[in-house]
C-alpha cells in the first residue's frame, strides 16, 4: 500500500484518469501472456481462507469483496483481477451494440475528497465482443453481466436492449445486474419508476425461467432514491422475485466535499463515487435491509477503502461488497487487506 500511495499513484496521477486507467489495463492485458505474471500476482494479492467464503444465489463466491462494474466494461481483466485477490468480478455496464460514449473529458478525480467523478456514458464495446473475451478466459472467478440499453434506444424500447444482452451473455455469466441507475445515460434513471421497472423486470425474469436453470437477477439502484421510491424496490424484489439489489450506484448529490466549489463546477455532470458516498450507499443497504425485514441479499458498494469500510456495508445488511473508487486511491492490494480485516472481524 506505502509503495503505491508513495510512489506509483503519485506517478500516475500527473495524467488524465481516463488515460491512467486505459495505459494500466492495456498493460496488465499484454504482460498477462507472461506465465509467471498471474502467479505473483496471486502470491502477493490473494488472502486464501475458507472462512471468508459465502454462498448466495446458488453460487459460492471465495471471498466477499468483489470488482464494482465500469472498471473492466469489456470483460479483458477476469484473470488479472482474480489474481489480484478479488471474489468476483463485474463486468459492463455492457449495452447489445457497441457505443463509444460521451466526450471526453468525462473521468475526473477529486483528490481531496478521495474520489471520482465520472459521466462515461456507457462506452463498451458491445455484448458480442465481450463474449470472446469470456470464452477464453481461465480462472473461475464468480462473473457477473452488468447490461444496460444503448444510448440511441428510447425508453419505451429499453426493455429490448436488456433483453438481447440478456439472451447473448446467458451461457457466459454467473449473474446478472440491471443497471437503471446510471446518472450518464440521458433518462436512464426513470427506469427506476415502480411501472417501468416492473415491466422491464417481469420480461426478464419471463426469458430467465425459459431456461432449465435460471440466473441470479440483481438491480442496481442509484443512492439519490427517496424512502418511498426504496420501498417501491422492496416491493418490486417480491413481486418480480428477482434474486437482490446491488446498492448503489454514483451520486449526483455534491454536497458536503473538500474539493473547492469552482473545481467542482469546472467538472460540470457526472455521478461521485468514493468517500463521500459512503454513507449515503451505507444508509440506503440499512434502510432496504431493515424494511424488508433482509428478505433478499444485496451487495454494498459506494466508498469502501478499508476494511473497516467494507466491515459497516457487512453489518448494515450487505452479504457482498464491490469496490471501484478505492482500488484506485488504495491500489492493488485492497482486497487482501479487506479479507485479512473480515477474517479479523468475523460478523
Ligand atoms: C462506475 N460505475 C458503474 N456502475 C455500473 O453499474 N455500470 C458502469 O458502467 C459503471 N461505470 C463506472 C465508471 C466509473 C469511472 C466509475 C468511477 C464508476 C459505478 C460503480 O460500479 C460503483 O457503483 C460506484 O462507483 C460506487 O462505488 P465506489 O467507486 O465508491 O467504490
Amino acid at each position: 500500500m506505502l509503495l503505491y500511495k508513495s510512489i506509483i499513484r503519485k506517478a500516475l496521477y500527473k495524467y488524465d484518469p481516463e488515460l491512467v486507467h486505459e495505459f494500466v489495463c492495456h498493460l496488465l492485458v499484454k504482460i498477462s501472456f507472461l506465465p509467471f505474471l498471474l502467479p505473483i500476482l496471486r502470491f502477493f494479492y490473494e488472502q486464501k481462507n475458507p472462512k471468508l467464503e459465502r454462498n448466495l444465489f446458488g453460487l459460492t463466491f471465495k471471498n466477499p469483496v468483489g470488482l464494482a462494474a465500469g472498471f473492466d466494461k469489456n470483460a479483458q481483466l477476469i484473470d488479472q483481477m482474480d489474481a489480484f485477490g478479488f471474489g468476483f468480478v463485474e463486468i459492463g455496464t455492457l449495452t447489445p451494440r457497441p457505443q463509444s460514449g460521451n466526450e471526453k473529458p468525462r473521468l475526473f478525480r477529486l483528490e481531496p475528497d478521495e474520489a471520482l467523478i465520472n459521466r462515461m456514458g456507457f462506452n463498451n464495446e458491445g455484448v458480442e465482443e465481450a463474449i470472446k473475451r469470456l470464452k477464453t478466459r481461465k480462472s473461475k472467478i464468480i462473473v457477473g453481466g452488468n447490461i444496460g440499453k444503448n444510448k440511441m434506444t428510447d425508453n419505451e424500447d429499453a426493455t429490448y436492449d436488456y433483453m438481447a444482452a440478456f439472451k447473448q451473455l446467458f451461457d457466459y455469466v454467473d449473474y446478472f445486474v440491471v443497471n437503471v441507475s446510471s446518472p450518464n445515460t440521458p433518462g436512464l434513471r426513470s427506469l427506476q419508476e415502480k411501472e417501468p421497472l416492473l415491466f422491464l423486470l417481469n420480461d426478464l425474469q419471463k426469458l430467465n425461467n425459459k431456461h432449465s436453470k435460471p440466473k441470479p437477477i440483481l438491480l442496481k439502484i442509484a443512492p439519490d432514491l427517496t424512502n418511498e421510491q426504496l420501498d417501491d424496490i422492496i416491493e418490486i424484489v417480491a413481486s418480480t422475485k428477482i434474486a437482490g439489489i446491488v446498492a448503489t450506484n454514483t451520486t449526483i448529490d455534491r454536497s458536503n466535499l473538500k474539493t473547492n466549489q469552482s473545481a467542482i463546477d469546472a467538472i460540470g455532470n457526472g455521478g461521485l463515487s468514493g468517500q463521500p458516498l459512503k454513507q449515503r450507499a451505507t444508509e440506503v443497504i440499512k434502510y432496504l435491509s431493515e424494511k424488508s425485514n433482509k428478505a433478499f441479499p444485496i451487495i454494498g458498494v459506494g466508498g469502501i477503502a478499508t476494511a473497516e469500510d467494507a466491515i459497516e456495508k457487512l453489518n448494515a445488511g450487505a452479504s457482498l461488497v464491490q469496490i471501484y473508487t478505492g482500488f484506485i486511491y488504495e491500489g492493488p492490494a485492497i482486497a487482501k487487506k479487506i479479507c485479512q480485516g473480515i477474517l479479523a472481524n468475523p460478523q
